[in-house]
């Protein structure tokens, strides 16, 4: 029988903001930013389709597996109207997990892209009710991952391994659900291009007397956005052919979209949020019209992300 995990520790409070964070917007969390990310989640997902993975990646320990984890603690994909918590093995068939899946952009694709595979989506509760029906959906942490040891055959994590601060407890979990030979695939943000719009929005937030933002952010973001440091991480984590591109994002959005986005995503949402009422209408109107007299170029958010694919030695 594989060895099953220990007992989840309690997540520490960078860990509960970040995700507390992320679980107050699931409702809103849509738009065109949300899918600039997940084009770059498909595009991972495409990387990592299983037919491209060598046979002994999919044929995985299934049955093992099935036989180790109660039925009743089992999750499955066309059973969750509901959202399912609990160590979770399988029945039979490749796995694919989308660990911190937000609102599910991705699952659709990831199963498309992988044909007969069961999709999983790992996320809060308050992300995973919005996520499609059709799909597995388990609440957990990618710190402390819900599933049994060598059930997996692959995890893609778009745009998530900045958030963990035990980063390397993440990639090791990651590595002990893979089967041998699982892939596993990430997106990461690496540089932003200076983005004009953003700079007069954090200025006039400033100008507002707004306090700082409470909440911590990427705490593994000088890891994950340095090709060499994630490399290390992934290595050291148990994973063998590490391969990191560095790729280009861009986003463009309006006067309003941004404004609309940016006052329920992100530090300076939460920033503006701790302004009395009356501060905080004039400082949207004062950002509403500087940024209404700035040309539709600043609004360009670009810059670099980094793919990373690596299999499970
Ligand atoms: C930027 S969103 C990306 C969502 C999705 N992967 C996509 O690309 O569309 C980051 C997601 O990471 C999740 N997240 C943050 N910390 C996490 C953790 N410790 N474990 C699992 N997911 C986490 C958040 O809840 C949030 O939904």
């Amino acid at each position: 029988m594989p060895p099953q995990p220990a007992p989840p520790p309690a997540p520490d409070s960078t860990t509960a903001a970040i995700r507390a964070n992320y679980a107050r917007v699931a409702g809103t969390y849509a738009g065109q930013w949300a899918e600039t990310l997940a084009t770059h989640g498909r595009a991972l997902a495409d990387r990592l389709a299983l037919n491209r993975q060598t046979p002994s990646a999919v044929t995985g320990a299934a049955a093992a597996v099935a036989a180790a984890i109660p039925a009743s603690e089992a999750v499955t994909g066309a059973a969750t109207a509901g959202v399912g918590s609990g160590v979770v093995g399988r029945a039979s068939g490749p796995w694919v997990v989308e660990v911190g899946c937000g609102p599910g952009l991705v699952l659709r694709h990831l199963g498309e892209v992988n044909p007969g595979a069961r999709v999983v989506g790992v996320e809060t509760e308050e992300m995973l009710r919005q996520a499609p029906a059709g799909f597995g959906r388990v609440v957990g942490d990618a710190q402390t991952l819900p599933f049994g040891s060598g059930v997996v055959d692959a995890v893609v994590m778009p745009f998530v391994l900045f958030h963990l601060p035990a980063l390397a407890v993440a990639l090791s979990e990651v590595r002990r659900v893979l089967v041998s030979g699982g892939a596993f695939g990430a997106v990461t943000w690496a540089g932003h291009d200076p983005h004009p719009a953003y700079d007069v929005w954090v200025r006039v937030i400033d100008e507002h007397g707004a306090p700082p933002d409470p909440s911590p952010q990427m705490p593994s973001n000088d890891i994950t956005s340095d090709p060499a440091k994630l490399r290390n991480a992934l290595q050291a984590a148990g994973f063998g052919e590490v391969e990191i591109t560095v790729e280009r994002f861009r986003h463009q959005p309006t006067a309003s979209e941004f404004l609309a986005h940016s006052q329920v995503i992100g530090a300076m949402a939460r920033r503006i949020g701790q302004l009395p009422p009356d501060r905080r209408t004039a400082c949207l109107a004062v950002a509403e019209e500087e940024l209404g007299r700035l040309d539709p170029d600043a609004f360009i958010e670009s810059g670099t992300v980094l793919y990373a694919t690596a299999r499970a030695t």
